[in-house]
């Protein structure tokens, strides 16, 4: 197990497509045991290959409070969506920093687990807009791509303010 280094806003890596996975094999395994150790750790509910710079469709979430209801998600794709729901959104690779997106209420999601067997799961609520947001980043999308322009700038400053102070 290992800790993976998480890509910070604005790296550009963050705007990489993510290539579909062809076979779960023990590198696909171990990749997400260290992502969904990244994940508790720093302490998130969410996070895709991107963020630690593998460019692979791969995603872990866990909205659990008691941390062990961990979802891994291959090559996930959304079937269908259905209502409108706006929340405050935070990112692991946008730390600090949170604002108010809109998101589909529900998702209908398709993807393959871990013994890359075909799964669909149905999700409303955070689920959902957990779903939405970690699938984005799999697109090179992160939430702040829907703030305005000028709050775009701002946070850009902000974190490359604090990476040369951190540096
Ligand atoms: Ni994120």
């Amino acid at each position: 197990m290992a800790l993976l280094p998480i890509l910070r806003y604005p790296d550009p890596r963050l705007k990489k497509t993510a290539a579909p996975i062809a076979t779960v094999d023990d590198g696909i395994r171990t990749l997400a045991r260290d992502m969904a150790e990244t994940m508790y750790e720093a302490p998130g509910i969410g996070l895709a290959a991107t963020q630690v710079d593998v460019h692979k469709q791969l995603v872990v979430i866990d909205i659990s409070e008691t941390k062990d209801q961990l979802l891994v998600m291959i090559n996930a794709r959304i079937l269908a969506r259905d209502g409108v729901q706006e929340g405050e959104e935070g990112c692991l690779s946008v730390p600090g920093i949170y604002d108010r997106v809109q998101r589909a209420e529900r998702v209908t999601v398709q993807y393959m687990n871990l013994d890359g067997q075909e799964k669909t799961l149905e999700a409303e609520g955070l689920l959902a807009v957990c779903i939405q947001h970690e699938l984005d980043h799999l697109k090179g999308k992160v939430f702040v791509d829907y703030l305005s322009q000028l709050k775009q700038t701002r946070i850009k400053n902000k974190l490359m303010k604090q990476a040369r102070i951190t540096a």
